[in-house]
């Protein structure tokens, strides 16, 4: 399962992809907005700036919602570094796009998926990645990872190769019932990938083990 970080912010990119684990970013004009990214040339700095970070794929999202203007967007965006992938809405307009992506080498990540009626689609319009959202679903009293395993199932019966990009992840635990539901991919806040790490029992078992060395160890 590849694990992709789900923000704009250098620092955070940079502090996950010294953890040696990154294979990828997104982001979503929300969370460009969040860091005072602003102006088309900044956004596009900005990105590059991403790229130069990161070896994996890097989600740069569209704000056109016609065909021309995506598919327009969409070549500028995808210029800017290899590792770029166009991230382009669940619209009409964007299933025509993604179809003209993929016809044109350019690789894509559907983005605001909520059914699998959806993720369908994407798939068939070729996208590279399609992100449900999890988080957002919850939010509404659904369950997020139902979705993930549904998509997973109806994806392996026809064999797509669209792979499932788990996003609007909010915890530690979701990343592990994403994996669980058979998402390819999990986007995650730098909270939810740390969130892996803590256990306190390996914390009173690392105290522990420190305790019985310095006592035996006492010129250490
Ligand atoms: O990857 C999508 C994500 O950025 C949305 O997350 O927490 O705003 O629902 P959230």
């Amino acid at each position: 399962m590849k694990f992709f970080i789900d923000t704009a912010n250098l620092d955070q990119i940079k502090e996950a992809n010294e953890l040696g684990i990154l294979d990828g970013v997104t982001t979503n004009p929300s969370l460009m907005a969040k860091e005072g990214i602003t102006g088309r040339i900044n956004i596009q700095n900005h990105y590059r700036s991403i790229c130069a970070i990161v070896d994996g794929d890097v989600s740069a999202e569209v704000i056109s919602t016609d065909f021309d203007g995506i598919v327009e967007e969409g070549k500028i965006l995808a210029d800017l570094a290899s590792n770029i992938v166009v991230k382009v809405p669940m619209i009409k307009d964007g299933i025509k796009a993604l179809n003209w992506f993929k016809d044109h080498g350019i690789r894509t990540n559907c983005t605001l998926i909520f059914s699998t009626g959806q993720a369908i689609l994407a798939a068939k319009a070729g996208a590279t990645y399609m992100s449900p959202f999890i988080g957002r679903i919850d939010d509404t009293n659904w369950d997020g990872m139902t979705l993930i395993k549904e998509i997973s199932e109806v994806y392996t019966l026809q064999g797509f190769d669209t792979q499932i990009l788990a996003a609007s992840i909010r915890s530690a635990r979701h990343i592990v019932e994403a994996a669980k539901a058979g998402a390819h991919v999990v986007t995650c806040p730098l909270s939810a990938i740390l969130g892996l790490l803590y256990h306190p029992l390996t914390d009173l078992g690392l105290e522990k083990f420190l305790q019985d060395h310095r006592k035996a160890n006492p010129e250490d």
